[in-house]
């Protein structure tokens, strides 16, 4: 059996519709000084009505696929970490496993909000080190623009629509060697979506309250983010005998630029080795950590050898890091 597991393919969707700050400017009180210097948000991108998570899963799959010289027929099993499922059931890797036309595979959605794609590389890592599976794909699709109050300032200039994927295999030496997950649902109402499920079903005053929306107590989750993404970069290098100082390329979660550059000062590291594209697309819960990689690696940023950490928070709250060795 594999000792570990590597990511030999990356793949990402961006929908084509751009939103800019100064779309925004026209739809709620809100300014791209305001947005730009509180968040370091440009623009996010929205998905069509065409466009569900499934859909934007599988376009970033099957460039995740090609680069991994694999074909659908190769998977042994389809992760999708998604917040906006196509439906509450079927899962969102079964839609994507209909389109992959993947004859072989079991299928299963995490709900990990913005760690979901990191929890998923580590899922992907157990089950192909356990020897269960040999080929896994994990893909992180957000449509978030569906479960966004566009009436609501403080949360409408955050968040945009997307997808990377990425395709496991096993592998002996380096790969993903250490991960930390993490979670606290006492502070699960910090950051929710609160009606639509068995807890508060959709009913016509669910409707009219809003409440099939995002709400956030932005200022509070702020607060945690930075605390308990340093702790959980941190413990995952521990666990392999690294610290900050041996990471090539730091991809944290990208919800608010603030945030990562306080993370990146209490890691003490240089803001070079820190890879940012929220500029361009706002927070993309799972797909934030996914997309961020796979342009680092188009980008040619990341050399074999490399210690990468991806970094992650979000709703439940939950999170997560991983240790990649690039090989
Ligand atoms: N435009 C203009 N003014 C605004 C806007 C806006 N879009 N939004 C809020 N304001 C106002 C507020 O009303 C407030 O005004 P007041 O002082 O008169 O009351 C003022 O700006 C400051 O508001 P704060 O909420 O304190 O602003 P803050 O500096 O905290 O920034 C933000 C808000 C960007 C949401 C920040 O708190 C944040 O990034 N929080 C963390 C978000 C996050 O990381 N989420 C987790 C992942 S998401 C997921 O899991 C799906």
């Amino acid at each position: 059996m594999p000792k570990s597991a590597k990511i030999v393919g990356l793949g990402k969707y961006l929908p084509s519709k751009v939103l800019t700050n100064f779309d925004l400017e026209k739809m709620v009180d809100t300014s791209d000084e305001w947005i730009t210097t509180r968040t370091g948000i440009k623009e996010r991108r929205i998905a069509s009505s065409e466009e569900s998570a499934s859909v934007l899963a599988y376009k970033a799959s099957l460039e995740a696929l090609k680069r991994a010289s694999l074909k659908p027929k190769d998977l042994d099993c389809i992760i999708v970490a998604t917040i906006t499922p196509d439906n509450n059931f079927p899962s969102t890797a079964c839609y994507l496993q209909k389109y992959l036309k993947a004859p072989n595979v079991s299928c299963l959605d995490i709900s990990a909000a913005c760690a979901g794609f990191i929890y998923g590389l580590v899922l992907a890592k157990s089950l192909v080190v356990s020897g269960i599976y040999n080929t896994v794909l994990v893909a992180g699709s957000e449509v978030l623009s569906v479960i966004t109050d566009w009436q609501d300032r403080s949360t409408c200039v955050l968040f945009g629509d997307g997808a990377g994927a990425a395709v496991v295999v096993g592998c002996n030496k380096g790969g993903i060697v250490s991960s930390y997950l993490g979670g606290d649902g006492n502070l699960g109402e910090l950051l929710i979506l609160p009606a639509g499920g068995s807890r508060i079903p959709t009913s016509m005053e669910t409707v009219k309250k809003r409440l099939h929306y995002i709400k956030m107590e932005g200022r509070e989750v702020f607060k945690h983010a930075v605390r308990i993404m340093v702790d959980s970069a941190l413990k995952a290098l521990k666990k392999v005998n690294l610290n900050s100082q041996d990471i090539s390329w730091f991809i944290p979660h990208q919800a608010n630029m603030r945030i990562i550059k306080a993370v990146a000062e209490r890691l003490n590291l240089d803001m070079s080795k820190v890879y940012v594209n929220i500029h361009r697309y706002g927070n993309m819960s799972s797909a934030s950590t996914a997309v961020a990689l796979c342009e680092a690696y188009e980008e040619g940023k990341i050399k074999s050898k490399d210690i990468v950490v991806l970094d992650a928070f979000g709703g439940g709250l939950v999170w997560g890091s991983c240790v990649i060795e690039w090989v």
